[in-house]
């Protein structure tokens, strides 16, 4: 069984975040997804419009997602792929080179992003009252 994790805030759930799990999950049989916490997310300065429990509940119900953990800190990365026995740790391309420290412990995937959307530009555009994701 070949075992996959993923990480991400996955606040107002899109296409992007769709995809990203489709094609982690494809890579293997199993796919582990850390959703950052609130806590966490102050850290790295981001303000979520769904709290922690809302994003994990959505993430679960994903059916290519098998399972969903709290991201707690940078560093839990090394911890959580022996604890789970992964084999593969995917990130979106935005993250390209980061984690290559991780190669010693599991294969390294970074995944295009989708072209086009992200939560932060979903929250401009309807604080612009732009109404083009009906599209
Ligand atoms: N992702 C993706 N394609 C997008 C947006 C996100 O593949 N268009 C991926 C990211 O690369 C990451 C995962 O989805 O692996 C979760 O990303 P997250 O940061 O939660 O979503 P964003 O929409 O990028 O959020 P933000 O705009 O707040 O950075």
């Amino acid at each position: 069984m070949k075992k996959i994790i993923t990480y991400g805030t996955f606040d107002l759930f899109h296409l992007g975040h769709l995809r990203i799990l489709e094609r982690a999950k494809n890579l293997g049989d199993y796919l582990v997804v850390a959703v950052s916490s609130d806590e966490f997310n102050a850290i790295k300065g981001k303000k979520c419009v769904y709290p922690f429990e809302h994003r994990k509940q959505i993430v679960e119900a994903i059916k290519y997602v098998d399972e969903v953990i709290r991201e707690d800190a940078w560093e839990q990365k090394k911890k959580d792929v022996k604890k789970y026995n992964i084999d593969i740790l995917v990130m979106g391309a935005d993250w390209q080179g980061k984690f290559d420290e991780l190669i010693e412990l599991c294969e390294v995937v970074y995944l295009d992003r989708t072209d086009g959307i992200s939560t932060t530009q979903i929250k401009h555009e309807i604080k612009n009252k732009k109404t083009n994701m009906a599209k």
